[in-house]
């Protein structure tokens, strides 16, 4: 019979990942929370309709990423492509304009999109992202970035730099896109299909391009620099010198537009050369016109969402050993009648205690048995046999020192008990 596999682009993660990404998503829960954001859980599920206006119909995400249906009823559903649009949707319904400003939020989930799986590059990823409504000044975008910056320091990440650049608002974009058009129209056919469509549909998103032949035309092209208003120069500079002034590490890059419509002034990504063709490990930047688009107030944004499969693939390994799974004790009874449940009573007692531990209950042999121990990386095994519970004692073989030793039960439950609760880091 043929094998049911998982859906291409999609992945499971076992035991030994998963610690990791709890890891990750537990350090992330509490630098923000230190920050003063709140958790979010919208549904995975949208009207499609959010997308389309949220993320725009330029962009590759609405064009030809996304995971479209018709439920029962006909309605147009999408899984969310990522989840700042969603954000924004909750923030409107849900008036949260009235509360405490600015609203800040994170997330951690799923997201979809139909793109041709490679690494780093995943139909279902996961982000990690966050969001501050109603805060228009720089200060806002300077403090969520000191708090990226914090966040991956915590997770030993030493050399990153936050590439930075600012779109300007909706009348700058206009003028630069219009200005791109006239110096760019003459050259159309040397651009590939992708740009001549973007020369219609969003000029901007060109300056991205990874073609040489085509970032060798916009050498001499006009610079966004140029077509930005004084207000949103201001912002960018206020922005910068504080950026400085808290040691953010960043560069500025001059063709960073990012891939989805709503964005307005300041834009960042971060990017790791550890990662292949698809670098990016997190994107964001400000979006002042998207709760309005959206039917709400007129409220500013400005977020990011961090790429945790890619975050993942390239943590430091100072940080990834931390997070292993822990090695457990495992409690093997030794020719007894009712072995298995005093394995039981033994295990038990030393959860109890907060030792990670493991019982045979399925009456295998002692040989048998120690090999499963190795292949949960025991720390050791605890014997008890009629012996030991005769004397009140118990065996245990130390795996790392490869020692055995009969001692009395209540000083070896509080021996391992006590080696178990010291913190790694202290040894
Ligand atoms: P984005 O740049 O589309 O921005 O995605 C953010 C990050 O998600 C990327 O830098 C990358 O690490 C990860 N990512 C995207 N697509 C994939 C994929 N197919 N497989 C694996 N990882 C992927 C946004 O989604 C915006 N909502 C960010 C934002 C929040 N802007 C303002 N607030």
């Amino acid at each position: 019979m043929s094998q049911v596999r998982n859906v291409k682009g999609t992945r499971d993660l076992l035991p030994e990942e998963s610690v990791l990404w709890s890891a990750v998503e537990a350090c992330a829960r509490e630098i923000f929370g230190r920050y003063g954001f709140g958790e979010i859980r919208t549904p995975i599920l949208e009207d499609t309709a959010l997308f389309v206006r949220g993320v725009g119909e330029s962009s590759d995400i609405v064009g030809k990423e996304m995971y479209t249906f018709d439920d029962r009823k006909g309605r147009s559903l999408t899984l969310r492509p990522e989840s700042t649009a969603s954000v924004a949707r909750a923030y409107i319904q849900h008036r949260l304009q009235e509360r405490a400003n600015p609203v800040k939020l994170f997330y951690i989930g799923p997201q979809f999109r139909y793109e041709r799986p490679q690494r780093g590059r995943y139909r279902q990823f996961q982000q990690i992202g966050a969001e501050v409504l109603g805060d228009a000044g720089p200060a806002s975008d300077a403090e969520l970035l000191i708090m990226l910056l914090r966040f991956l320091r915590q997770l030993e990440f030493d050399s990153l730099v936050v590439r930075l650049n600012t779109v300007g608002d909706a009348e700058s974009r206009q003028r630069f896109s219009a200005a791109l058009r006239s110096y760019l129209e003459p050259m159309r056919d040397q651009l590939g299909e992708d740009s001549q469509r973007r020369l219609e549909t969003n000029p901007l998103r060109i300056l991205d391009t990874k073609n040489p032949q085509e970032r060798e035309l916009l050498v001499d092209a006009p610079k966004l620099a140029d077509s930005l208003s004084d207000e949103c120069r201001a912002h960018f500079d206020a922005l910068l010198a504080l950026l400085d002034r808290f040691d953010v590490p960043y560069q500025i890059d001059q063709s960073l537009v990012r891939g989805l419509d709503y964005y307005t002034r300041t834009v960042f990504e971060i990017a790791s050369a550890d990662l292949g063709a698809q670098d990016a490990i997190l994107g964001g930047g400000r979006y002042d016109r998207l709760v309005s688009d959206l039917g709400g107030p007129s409220v500013p944004g400005i977020g990011f969402a961090i790429g945790q499969d890619r975050l993942i693939d390239i943590v430091p390994e100072t940080f990834r050993a931390r997070h292993r799974l822990p090695s457990p004790v495992v409690v093997v009874p030794v020719g007894l009648d009712d072995g298995a449940s005093v394995a039981l009573e033994i295990a038990e007692e030393l959860r109890s205690r907060g030792v990670p531990t493991s019982a045979e209950l399925s009456g295998r042999a002692m040989g048998a048995a120690l090999r499963q121990a190795n292949k949960l990386d025991a720390r050791g095994v605890v014997l008890v046999g009629e012996d030991e519970l005769a004397a009140g004692t118990l065996t245990f073989k130390d795996f790392s020192t490869g020692e055995q030793a009969t001692v009395e039960r209540s000083a070896l439950i509080a021996d391992l008990a006590g080696s178990a609760s010291r913190d790694p880091d202290d040894d």
